[in-house]
């Protein structure tokens, strides 16, 4: 079966999206807060429905762009965030996140990385190279949990990830997670990656 488009269409239309937790995660929350400079650019890929975004919105956060391959889901956001889009501080595309081209300053992973087939791996973290600016920066979490191949989710483990983002991204904390939600408790690596 493949990980496309329709596949994730279809997730959403059946409501089968066990990942959507309703809310910001705490570990996204907690990194969010201490961030001191709203204005910027802030690109969220696989978003979802967002919940970091909406987040960040009330925080006074002013460049947010999201980007997803499901319309369904796109079209809601845009519902959603309608205001928000109309006073430039969101910009919301649908659309294939290895096609975009674009820079950002930051860039929030949040169950996007484990959606993907895990042969995209080493593409993910190139195509996050170049769409991160100078000093740029890769922060979310990952999930450590052993590899199978059934999935979405896929795992991995640290040792795999650092193979992938070390020789493009100074790995600045990628740690167990002190504070995920009960069913990811132990099964999460909060990471911020910089730029080389
Ligand atoms: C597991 S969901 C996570 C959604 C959200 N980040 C969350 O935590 O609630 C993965 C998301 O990635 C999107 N997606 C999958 N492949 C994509 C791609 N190549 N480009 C953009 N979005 C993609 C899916 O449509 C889906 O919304």
């Amino acid at each position: 079966m493949a990980i496309d488009k329709q596949y994730w269409n279809n997730r959403y239309k059946t409501h089968q999206t066990s990942w959507d937790m309703g809310n910001i995660s705490d570990p996204l929350k907690n990194y969010f807060d201490q961030l001191k400079n709203k204005n910027i650019s802030i690109l969220i890929p696989g978003c979802g429905n967002a919940h970091e975004a909406e987040y960040l919105i009330q925080n006074n956060f002013s460049n947010i762009t999201l980007i997803d391959i499901s319309e369904l889901v796109v079209d809601s956001l845009t519902k959603k965030f309608e205001q928000y889009i109309s006073e430039g501080k969101m910009k919301i595309l649908c659309g294939d996140f290895f096609e975009l081209d674009e820079q950002f300053d930051l860039i929030i992973e949040q169950t996007f990385f484990c959606a993907l087939d895990p042969s995209l791996r080493k593409k993910y973290a190139e195509k996050m190279n170049t769409l991160l600016g100078d000093n740029g920066k890769l922060s979310g979490v990952l999930f450590s949990f052993p590899l199978t191949t059934e999935g979405p989710p896929f795992g991995g483990n640290k040792e795999e990830y650092q193979n992938y983002f070390a020789t493009l991204f100074q790995i600045q904390t990628m740690e167990p997670c002190y504070n995920s939600i009960e069913p990811r408790r132990e099964r999460e690596l909060f990471f911020v990656l910089k730029k080389l």
